[in-house]
C-alpha cells in the first residue's frame, strides 16, 4: 500500500517515528510529508531513514514530478499524526500552502488524523468544530487520549499510541490483514526455453495475475518472494517499487524459475505457482543461430511429436505450403510443482494454477479436478485461456478446486479481486486443518 504520513509540528513526532517503522515493516511504501514546524522536532534524515523515501516540506522541489499532487494521487492512505489544533483549523478549511495542504488537497483516499494538543486547545469550540467538519467530509480520527501531558498537567489531548493508530489505519482501509507473519512465495510470468542465442519457446502469459497474488498477500500481511519470469518492466513495478514486503527474484527458463521456487519455498508458509512454466525445451540449445542452410544439410530425426494445444485457426489468405521443414527435439522440463508438493513442509499450503482450453463440451471443472489430483496441491486455480480470454488482460475469471474436489470458489472481476478471492481460499483451507 502507498502510505503517506503527514507529520505536523508536536512532540508528539516522536511516537510517529515508530509508527512509520510499524507500517514500513508491514510492508507498505510509506511517505512522510513533515509541515516546516514538525522539523524543528523530528528532522528529515530521521524520516528518510526510517520512511527509505526521500522527504521533503517543500512544494517546490522535485516540480517535474508534480510532488505537491503526485503523493496525494498516489496514496492509498493519508495518515496525519500528530495533528495539532492548527493543522486541523488548517485541513478544514483548504488551506494549501505546504506540501502536507496540497497533498490532502489532491488526495481521494481515505483520510486519517491523530490530533495531539493540550486540553483546552482540544476542547475549545473552534478545534471541536474544525473536527465536525473534518469528519463530515470523511475524515477518521483516532484518539486522542487521556493521559499525562507535556507540561506535566494532564487531560484529553495525548496523541494515540502507534499501535491504536496503526489498528485505526487499517479499519479506515477496510483491509484484511490476515497473512500477516507468513511467509508467501508466487510465481509469476511466463518462462523462456531458449532454442538458439536468438530464439525461444515462449508462452503469452504477462505476470500481471500472478503480481496481483503478490500484491495482495503483502496488503494482507504476508513477507513475499516474487519469483518473475519475463514480466514486462511496467507490470513489475507494481509489486517492487510499491511494496517493500515483497522481494522480487527474476528467472528465465523453467530450470532458473525451479532453484528460485525451491530456494524461497524451503521456509515458506504458503507457495503459490502462477507462472506459467515452458512444459518442453530444446534437448540441446545451439550455440549458433539456427539457419535453414543448416536445416537442408544435415537431416534431423524425429524424436517426438506433440499435439498443438489450441487449435490454430485457418489462414486466411492460402500460404504456400513450406519446402523443407526443420524438427526441434524436445524433452519436458522439471514439473516444478509436483517437486515442491512431493518435498512439502510441515503445514505448507500450495497451490497451483492451470490454464485450460477445454474442449467442446467438455467441463473446466472435471479437466481441474483431474489436474488437481495428478499435481497433489492443496487449492488449484482453473482458468479457461484462449485466443481473446486470459492472457494480458486486466480482468479474468477463476474457479478454485480443494482437495475434496470441491469448487471452494469462483471469481470473476480484476486480477487483483481474483487475486483477493483466491486469498481468502487459501486462509480458510488453512484455517480448517489449523495450519
Ligand atoms: N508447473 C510447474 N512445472 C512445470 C509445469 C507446470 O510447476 N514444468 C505448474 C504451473 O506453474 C501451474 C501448474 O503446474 O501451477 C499447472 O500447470 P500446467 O502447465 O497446466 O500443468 P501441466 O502439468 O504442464 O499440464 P498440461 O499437460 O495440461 O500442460
Amino acid at each position: 500500500m502507498f502510505v503517506v504520513v503527514g507529520v505536523t509540528g508536536g512532540i508528539a513526532a516522536y511516537k510517529t517515528v515508530h509508527l512509520v517503522r510499524l507500517l514500513v515493516q508491514d510492508g507498505h511504501a510509506v511517505h512522510v510529508v513533515p509541515t516546516q514546524d514538525a522539523t524543528r522536532f523530528v528532522g528529515i534524515p530521521t524520516w528518510e531513514a526510517i520512511s527509505r523515501n526521500p522527504v521533503t516540506t517543500s512544494v517546490h522541489d522535485d516540480v517535474a514530478s508534480v510532488r505537491h499532487v503526485a503523493l496525494g494521487q498516489a496514496a492509498d492512505l493519508v495518515v496525519v499524526a500528530p495533528a495539532t489544533a492548527n493543522t486541523l483549523a488548517r485541513m478544514a478549511a483548504g488551506i494549501a500552502d505546504d506540501l502536507l495542504g496540497t497533498t490532502l488537497l489532491a488526495t481521494t483516499a481515505p483520510v486519517l488524523v491523530a490530533p495531539a494538543m493540550h486540553s483546552e486547545m482540544w476542547q475549545h469550540p473552534a478545534t471541536q468544530h474544525n473536527l465536525r467538519t473534518l469528519r463530515s467530509r470523511g475524515v477518521r480520527v483516532v484518539g486522542p487520549e487521556d493521559g499525562p501531558l507535556t507540561g506535566g498537567d494532564s487531560g484529553p489531548g495525548r496523541m494515540s499510541e502507534p499501535d491504536a493508530i496503526l489498528e485505526a489505519a487499517y479499519a479506515a482501509l477496510g483491509a484484511r490483514r490476515d497473512l500477516t507473519g507468513l511467509r508467501v512465495v508466487v510465481s509469476a510470468g511466463g518462462t523462456r526455453e531458449p532454442i538458439d542465442p536468438v530464439r525461444y519457446i515462449g508462452n503469452r502469459s504477462s505476470g500481471k495475475q500472478g503480481v496481483a497474488v503478490a500484491v495482495a498477500a503483502a496488503e494482507r500481511g504476508a513477507r513475499v518472494t516474487l519469483v518473475a519470469a519475463h514480466i514486462e518492466a511496467d507490470v513489475l513495478a507494481a509489486a517492487a517499487t510499491r511494496h517493500p514486503a515483497i522481494d522480487v527474484v527474476t528467472a528465465g527458463t523453467a530450470a532458473d524459475l525451479a532453484a528460485a521456487v525451491f530456494s524461497a519455498a524451503a521456509g515458506a508458509d504458503i507457495v503459490v505457482m502462477a507462472a506459467a512454466v515452458a512444459d518442453y525445451r530444446v534437448s540441446a540449445v545451439s550455440e549458433a543461430k539456427l539457419t535453414k542452410e543448416s536445416a537442408r544439410q544435415v537431416p534431423e530425426p524425429v524424436v517426438s511429436v506433440l499435439e498443438p494445444v489450441v487449435p490454430v485457426p485457418e489462414p486466411v489468405v492460402p500460404v504456400p505450403e513450406p519446402v523443407e521443414g526443420r524438427t526441434l527435439e524436445l524433452v519436458e522440463t522439471p514439473d516444478i510443482l509436483a517437486a515442491v508438493v512431493a518435498g512439502r513442509a510441515p503445514g505448507q499450503t500450495i497451490v497451483g494454477f492451470a490454464a485450460e482450453t477445454p474442449a467442446e463440451g467438455e467441463s473446466l471443472v472435471e479437466r481441474g479436478r483431474r489436474k488437481r489430483a495428478r499435481k497433489g496441491v492443496d487449492l488449484l486455480a482453473v482458468n479457461a485461456v484462449g485466443w481473446t480470454t486470459g492472457f494480458e488482460r486486466d480482468d479474468n475469471e477463476l474457479v478454485i478446486i480443494d482437495s475434496g474436489d470441491d469448487v471452494v470458489a469462483e471469481a470473476a472481476g480484476t486480477k487483483r479481486e481474483v487475486a483477493d478471492a483466491l486469498w481468502d481460499a487459501i486462509v480458510a483451507v488453512r484455517n480448517a486443518t489449523a495450519r
